[in-house]
Order: C-alpha cells, then sequence, then structure tokens
C-alpha cells in the first residue's frame, strides 16, 4: 500500500494507473475498526483500485466537541488498510485540504435535512462533511464511493449533494457492523466505561422494539417516538432524539409510506450515540 499526505503525489499515482481501471474511494477520520473495514471489502471486491482517506476534518467539529480528543491511532489504522489490501491511503495535514484556512473555505451546504435530526444538535456539522467530501471526490475523482449506513442522515446527505451538484460519483451504502449485543461499532464507543458500555445495546434495542410495533400495525408515529424516548431515558441515556422518516427522503413519513427508518441518538456518560433501522411495511 502507498500512503502519500500530497494532492499532487495521489494524482500523480492515480493519473499513471490504467485508464480503465475504476477506481473506489473510501473516506474515513481514522481509528478503524471492523464497520470502516466493511466498506474497504465492498470498495476492493467492487474496484480495481481502493484509495482510502484518514482526515480528522476540522469543519465537521462544533467548538465544544471532540476535535482535539478524537483519537488519532495512525500506525494501527495503516497496518489495518495494508491487511485489508487497501492499494492507496491519502492521509493529508489540514493545510493540504484548507490551505487558506477553515473559515475562507468555500462550504457546500445540502438545504433542509442538513440542519435536522443530528443537525439541529450539532449546527454546521453536515455542512462541514459534505464541503470536505466534495474535496475528497474532486482530489480522487473516484467512479465509486463508500459510506456507512450506520451514519444514514450523512450518507443520505451525501446522495443529495452528488445528485443536486451532478457529480460523477456512485454513492454505495455498506451495513452497519454491530457487536455481537447489537451495538454498533463507533470510534465513539471507547469513551464509554464498563457500565455504560453495557446499557448502551439498549439504544439500537429500543429501535428494534419501535419497528417491531410498527410492523403490528401501530400507526401513531409521534406516540411511538416519546414512548422510544422514555425507555432510553429510564435505561441512563439522555436522548437527543428518536424520529421515524421516510428512509428515502427523511421527510416526515405521510401515513402510509412504506419505507421507513426508525433514527435515534442518545448521550451516555461522554459518548454520543446514533443509531438507525430501516423497515418495509406491508
Ligand atoms: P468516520 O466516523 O471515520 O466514518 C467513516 C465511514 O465509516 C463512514 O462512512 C461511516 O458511516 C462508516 N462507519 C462507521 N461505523 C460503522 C459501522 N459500525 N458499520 C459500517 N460503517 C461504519 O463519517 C466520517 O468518518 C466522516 O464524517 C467522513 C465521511 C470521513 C467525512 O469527514
Amino acid at each position: 500500500m502507498e500512503t502519500v499526505q500530497g494532492i499532487g503525489e495521489l494524482r500523480e499515482i492515480l493519473d499513471a494507473s490504467d485508464p480503465g481501471c475504476s477506481v473506489g474511494l473510501v473516506p474515513t477520520m481514522g481509528n478503524l475498526h471492523a464497520g470502516h473495514l466493511s466498506l474497504m471489502a465492498a470498495s476492493l471486491d467492487r474496484c480495481d483500485l481502493t484509495v482510502a482517506t484518514i482526515f480528522v476534518n476540522p469543519l465537521q467539529f462544533g467548538p465544544h466537541e471532540d476535535l482535539e480528543g478524537y483519537p488519532r491511532t495512525f500506525a494501527e489504522d495503516h497496518a489495518q488498510l495494508e491487511d485489508a489490501g487497501v492499494d492507496l491511503l491519502f492521509a493529508p495535514h489540514e493545510t493540504e485540504i484548507y490551505p487558506e484556512g477553515r473559515s475562507a473555505q468555500t462550504a457546500v451546504s445540502v438545504p433542509g435535512i442538513s440542519t435536522e435530526l443530528c443537525g439541529a444538535s450539532r449546527p454546521g456539522h453536515f455542512d462541514g462533511v459534505t464541503t470536505v467530501v466534495l474535496k475528497l471526490f474532486n482530489i480522487a475523482r473516484p467512479n465509486v464511493a463508500f459510506f456507512g449506513r450506520k451514519d444514514y442522515q450523512q450518507l443520505t446527505i451525501i446522495a443529495n449533494m452528488t445528485r443536486h451538484l451532478n457529480v460523477p460519483v456512485e454513492i454505495v451504502g455498506v451495513d452497519t457492523v454491530r457487536a455481537d449485543d447489537g451495538l454498533a461499532l463507533s470510534s465513539r464507543n471507547r469513551y464509554l466505561d464498563d457500565a455504560q458500555r453495557a446499557v448502551a445495546p439498549r439504544l439500537y434495542a429500543t429501535l428494534q422494539d419501535t419497528a417491531d410495533a410498527l410492523r403490528t400495525g401501530e400507526n401513531d408515529l409521534p406516540g411511538l417516538e416519546r414512548t422510544a424516548l422514555g425507555c432510553l431515558q429510564a435505561a441512563g441515556f439522555e436522548p437527543d432524539y428518536v424520529s421515524i422518516r421516510d428512509a428515502l427522503t427523511l421527510a416526515k413519513p405521510d401515513p402510509h409510506a412504506r419505507s421507513l427508518v426508525i433514527l435515534g441518538a442518545a448521550r451516555l456518560g461522554r459518548a454520543r450515540l446514533i443509531d438507525n433501522l430501516c423497515l418495509e411495511r406491508t
């Protein structure tokens, strides 16, 4: 695996590759776990050349979020990517991505859903995500880019941006990788102590209970959301939201919408956990 920090170097390697070869891009912020590696596997499976990126993007962190404390584990990440068979790792410094400074950077903003759900409690977060992802698309010019369904709102917003701006890249969503007890793998799980780690799977379990109720014909969506929030609170979470949405658009669903997604976010100690579950109603 070749590892490069500069855009010029990355372009040289990509420009020298076989013109017919398909390029898969997997953007990450590092501290890799099996969830990230499943995205790498999807790209290796589908594309001739897989480019992973590691960049802890300051633009997507709010002023009181964990930018400084975000786990940086480059040596371990590098070894995992090498073992996985990734072809190329792009790990730029901030000055390579934002040479004129963070505040001078042109931003990309997807309207509507960027300010809802996680966007409501993390103002500017999704603009930071779309801005860096579009830059990475323009830098690496992939044919296909892979994102986790764990960050369902992020995936939807990136798909919208790509469609709205006619970016010639196919966006592929990859299923969430979970621990045996159901907890979605996340770099932020390391903030949980043992007692909190034991409670954490209740987030997904609550979404499953909500899905079961929907499947049995319960149609009072606000009532189901309130019940789920109550369950999370009783388990020891500080819930941010539980919301039942249209799986395609993330709009509030009309009463007969078939494809739904239940999204939840809740704090547990220092960790802010998110998860989601898609379901088809018959
Ligand atoms: P990061 O949190 O490092 O996640 C990188 C990718 O891994 C995202 O597409 C995320 O959805 C996916 N991922 C994380 N946990 C997963 C799991 N348990 N199962 C499957 N996929 C999982 O998301 C970001 O970085 C950033 O916002 C980024 C897109 C890189 C832009 O800076």
